[in-house]
């Protein structure tokens, strides 16, 4: 559908206890539902040719919620991962995990690992779960492992392109950021690869979030002229006019 190529879609996956609230619900519904939503717009960035989808779950600052929410946070990231690995695997999609992994307890972590184990060599969308996921912490720990491989490098000038290479997913930032929920702030997800992300921001919910959303999200993205600090491709015209 798109004229203007996209590739990678990150999305703030905002409002699921609203979303409950509205309802007279407890807030962990809306997040049980949220997983619904995730499923939906997996399979429509596969099938609209979107090459990377990266899905923000939660934050580094999430444990500050009350414990009963985190606990239940992370048995449903846990469950679901069992729930839809093989349905994923069979869809070709190439599963990763973003963010300071190593807090999550045996159960979770075996999770992750045999999701992305099972699903190393397929070649469509590639799935990316930002879990305790921190732009900062990403950033010093990028920072960390550059020192922790460089031995000389007080010696050395570092580049953008020799740092951004120790960064979660690395140069590939996303094309396009949507935030649901109504929301405009990044709330510390990827501050380095967002850059020159076009960012779209809806009030719906995230529960509420499906193809239709998806679609005027991109809509959007077809409208913006990525510029990145030059000109656009009618102003470089019209100037040669000019001339
Ligand atoms: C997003 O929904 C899910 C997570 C942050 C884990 P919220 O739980 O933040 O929902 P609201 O913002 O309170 O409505
Ligand atoms: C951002 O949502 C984190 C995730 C969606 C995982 P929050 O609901 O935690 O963000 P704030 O607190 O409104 O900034
Ligand atoms: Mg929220």
């Amino acid at each position: 559908m798109s004229s203007k190529s996209i590739s990678h879609v990150s999305i703030i996956m905002d409002g699921n206890g609203r979303w409950a609230n509205q309802k007279n619900m407890p807030r962990v519904h809306g997040h049980r539902q949220g997983i619904k939503s995730i499923n939906k717009i997996v399979s429509a960035c596969s099938v609209r040719q979107i090459s990377q989808l990266t899905l923000f779950a939660f934050s580094s600052e999430n444990w500050k919620r009350p414990e009963y929410e985190v606990q239940f946070l992370l048995k449903l990231f846990e469950d679901s991962i069992n729930q839809y690995i093989n349905d994923l695997d069979s869809n070709n999609v190439k599963i990763h995990f973003i963010g300071d992994l190593d807090i999550f307890g045996k159960k979770l972590l075996d999770n992750i690992k045999n999701a992305e184990q099972i699903t190393k060599n397929n070649t469509g969308l590639k799935l990316n779960f930002a879990l305790n996921y921190g732009g900062k912490w990403d950033i010093i720990n990028a920072f960390n492992k550059m020192i922790d491989n460089n031995s000389s490098l007080q010696r050395k000038k570092i580049s953008i392109d020799d740092f951004e290479k120790y960064l979660s997913l690395s140069a590939d930032s996303p094309d396009l950021l949507i935030r649901t929920a109504g929301e405009q702030r990044l709330s510390n997800f990827m501050l380095w690869q967002h850059a020159y992300t076009e960012l779209y921001f809806t009030d719906c919910l995230w529960p509420d979030f499906d193809e239709k959303e998806l679609d005027m999200a991109i809509q959007h993205y077809q409208n913006t002229t990525r510029k990145y600090g030059s000109l656009s491709k009618e102003n470089v015209l019209s100037k040669k006019n000019a001339k």
